[in-house]
């Protein structure tokens, strides 16, 4: 089923001068940038991203670090885009992420790793509403769907 799902490079990321790689990964494996913004998120914003983890114990740290720096975000679309999102990601914690995905590859803190990837249909939804307005998806053919 062709899904589309939300994607953020984190600030060690960008900082890293590693959003080329990353977005260059989702394209190559035949996901289509549907909509793309650099952004430095405020504190409101951050919150409402990872409100499932509000009252954890590195609740506090994740929101400092993704405020700390601008993001970029995305949403790519393709067949089980959330899931091949997330096998590209690799586990959330880099030192078990598997070489070969972006966290295995480039890694190596679990605060800092690198990528966001929403985890199921209604987190994609509501964090996509979240970053974008309806008219900044783009519906468009890419040339290279026709050889996928
Ligand atoms: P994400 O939401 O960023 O895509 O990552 P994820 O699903 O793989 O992991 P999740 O459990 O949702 O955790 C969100 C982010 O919080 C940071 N984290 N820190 N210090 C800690 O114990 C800890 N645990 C998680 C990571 O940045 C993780 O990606
Ligand atoms: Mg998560």
């Amino acid at each position: 089923m062709v899904e589309r799902t939300f994607v953020m490079l984190k600030p060690d990321g960008v900082q890293r001068g590693l959003v080329g790689e990353i977005i260059s990964r989702l394209e190559r494996k035949g996901l289509k940038i549907v909509a793309l913004k650099m952004i430095h998120l405020d504190r409101a914003l951050a919150e409402r991203q990872y409100e499932v983890h509000r009252g954890k114990h590195f609740f506090n740290e994740l929101v400092e670090f993704v405020t700390s720096s601008p993001v970029v975000a995305l949403v790519v679309e393709g067949e089980e885009a959330i899931k091949v999102v997330r096998k590209l990601m690799g586990a959330t914690n880099p030192f078990e992420a598997e070489p070969g995905s972006i966290r295995g590859d480039f890694g190596l803190d679990l605060t800092k790793n690198l990528i966001h990837g929403s985890d199921s249909a209604e987190t994609a939804k509501r964090e996509i509403a979240l970053f974008f307005r309806e008219e900044e998806l783009l519906d468009y053919d890419l040339s290279s769907e026709a050889w996928m």
